[in-house]
C-alpha cells in the first residue's frame, strides 16, 4: 500500500529555478506526483502550516521566508514516500545534517534557506494535505 506526503518547493528553490531539478530528483526515486500546483501562500496558511512551531524562535522568520515569494506545493504518492522523500531531501541543515548527493547537500548553504519542506509523520501528511489541497482524493 502507498502513503502520500506534502512536498513545499519553498521561495528559494522557486526563485533560484530548481524547480525543475527537485521534480526530476523526485521521479527519478520513483515516487508519482499527485497533485501541483504554484500558489503564493497567505500568512493564515503559513501560520497553520508551521503551527507546531509556533514557540521556536524562528517562527516570525520562517514565516515571512515562506510567504515572500511563489511556492510549488506537490502531493506524492508512493511506497513510504513521507521517509523516501525525507531522504531524497536530506537533513534541516543543509550543510551539517544534509549528506551531498541530497537536495538539500546539493544546492543548499543555510538552514532557512534549505529549498524543501516534506511532512515528517502519516498525521503531519494527513494535516497538510488537507491545509494545502483541500479537494485532494486519490
Ligand atoms: S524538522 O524537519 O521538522 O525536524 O526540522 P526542524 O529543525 O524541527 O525545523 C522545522 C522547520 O523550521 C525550519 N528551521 C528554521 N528556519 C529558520 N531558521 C532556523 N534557524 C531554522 N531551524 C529550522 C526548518 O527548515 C523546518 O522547515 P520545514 O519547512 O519543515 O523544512
Amino acid at each position: 500500500m502507498t502513503e502520500q506526503t506534502l512536498v513545499l518547493i519553498k521561495p528559494d528553490g522557486v526563485a533560484r529555478g530548481l524547480i525543475g531539478e527537485i521534480i526530476t530528483r523526485i521521479e527519478r526515486k520513483g515516487l508519482k506526483i499527485a497533485a501541483l500546483k504554484q500558489v503564493i501562500v497567505s500568512e493564515e496558511i503559513a501560520v497553520q502550516h508551521y503551527a507546531e512551531h509556533r514557540e521556536r524562535p524562528f517562527f516570525g522568520s520562517l514565516i515571512e521566508f515562506i510567504t515572500s515569494g511563489p511556492v510549488v506545493a506537490i502531493v506524492l504518492d508512493g511506497e513510504r514516500a513521507i521517509a523516501a522523500f525525507r531522504q531524497i531531501a536530506g537533513g534541516t541543515d543543509p550543510v551539517e545534517k544534509a549528506v551531498p548527493g541530497s537536495i538539500r547537500g546539493d544546492f543548499a548553504l543555510e538552514t532557512q534557506y534549505n529549498l524543501v519542506h516534506g511532512s515528517d509523520s502519516p498525521e503531519s501528511a494527513k494535516r497538510e494535505i488537507a491545509l494545502w489541497f483541500p479537494d485532494f482524493t486519490l
